[in-house]
């Protein structure tokens, strides 16, 4: 038997009402998050002077807001929620028709809202646009072994970490067709990602580039970290994350173990006060924090828990609780100051006005989260399945 994550959290009142508050809590911001969203006519990912930034359609993180609003929806039943999926979703064709700009990104642009409305409604546009970007990321798969992340001449071999997070849209693609060929380049690219990024402690590169004839390990740059040899934050959480994603999409063992030795990393470094560094080898100042990197973990975390056996799950639980908690009460705006919730995101280390910003896909993770201890079932990342 696993682990209950949602009869631990009905059996303790405390943490029922706090979960029950948050909910509301997320309802009432959420609800000036559309209004906000409504003043303007692009996507909203960040925040700037209380409005929400303008954004290119291509970016790679449009998909979380819309995402989001499913989540809501799910979450309360109300119909602005609803709409407001389906108005940013329309929203989004002007990236799907510039495919060729688009990165392996996909999964995570189409996915978690198209995905999900497919599976809820049985939209057939909402069916064309998931596979036809399914088809995008299969379209990037190197034959030696791993996925081409970001475009530009130079760059064909370039993988990185967080693509173990777009994996799910690949595993969907041969659920609905039945053509294993999805599944498969899905599961050569984990395989990949076992053994050129997860490093023997459990922390993870971000970059790798190997040769695109060959498929030689050429090098390891630092990426959004700090340099080469540290452990970005963020990298760590997709990779926590989108390996147990990896292991509930086709079971293989080896997967759960690389995200349950990632997880044990990712606790030993975030235990201090439960709020990620941006990157876990950083000096002491500036103290850099990332609540994505800590949303994004949590919610992996919760997802540990209840793949393992019951016996395991309360250490990855508790985790994740002390991540959301932490964060919650640290670094969330619930005021109308601003329309996101979390404030200490952070882009990359290096970019300075990407420091401690609010990011869609912070707040995105953690109503996820408060979603699964509420016995969400639907969820974002495999939209087909009610176990
Ligand atoms: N996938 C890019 C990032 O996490 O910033």
């Amino acid at each position: 038997m696993s682990f209950d994550i949602v009869k631990e959290t009905a059996a303790n009142p405390e943490l029922t009402k706090w979960v029950n508050d948050m909910k509301a809590r997320l309802d009432q911001k959420m609800t000036y998050g559309v209004k906000k969203a409504n003043e303007v006519d692009y996507m909203p990912y960040s925040t700037e002077n209380g409005q929400w930034k303008k954004t290119d359609i291509g970016w790679w993180t449009n998909g979380f807001w819309p995402a989001t609003m499913w989540q809501m929806f799910r979450m309360t039943g109300k119909e602005l929620y609803r709409d407001e999926a389906i108005r940013t979703e329309k929203m989004l064709d002007a990236a799907l028709a510039n495919f060729k700009n688009l990165s392996h990104d996909v999964g995570f642009m189409w996915l978690i809202h198209s995905g999900v409305r497919y599976a809820l409604e049985k939209n057939a546009d909402s069916y064309d646009r998931t596979l036809f970007a399914a088809e995008v990321l299969a379209g990037r798969f190197n034959p030696n072994g791993f996925i081409r992340a970001w475009n530009g001449q130079g760059r064909e071999g370039w993988a990185i970490i967080d693509c173990m997070m777009n994996l799910p849209i690949l595993y969907w693609a041969s659920e609905v067709t039945g053509d294993p060929r999805y599944k498969l380049i899905a599961m050569k690219h984990a395989d990949t990602s076992m053994q050129a990024f997860v490093r023997p402690d459990g922390s993870c590169n971000h970059i790798v580039i190997f040769d695109p004839m060959t498929g030689e390990f050429l090098d390891n740059p630092g990426g959004q970290g700090i340099e080469s040899g540290s452990s970005w934050s963020r990298g760590q959480a997709w990779a926590l994350h989108g390996f147990a994603l990896s292991y509930l999409h086709t079971g293989k063992q080896e997967y759960l173990d690389t995200a349950k030795r990632v997880a044990h990393y990712f606790i030993s470094q975030v235990s201090d006060d439960w709020v990620p560094k941006c990157d876990f080898r950083q000096p002491k100042d500036p103290d850099l924090r990332d609540n994505a990197a800590g949303n994004i973990a949590a919610s992996g975390l919760l997802e540990i828990a209840r793949l393992v056996p019951e016996c395991e799950g309360r250490m990855y639980y508790e985790a994740a609780l002390k991540i959301l908690q932490a964060q919650e009460k640290t670094c969330a705006d619930w005021t109308e100051a601003t329309p996101a919730v979390f404030t200490k995101c952070t882009s990359a280390y290096h970019d300075i006005p990407g420091r401690h910003i609010q990011m869609n896909y912070g707040d995105f993770y953690f109503v996820e989260a408060i979603g699964k201890l509420l016995g969400e079932k639907l969820l974002a990342w495999y939209p087909n399945r009610e176990d």
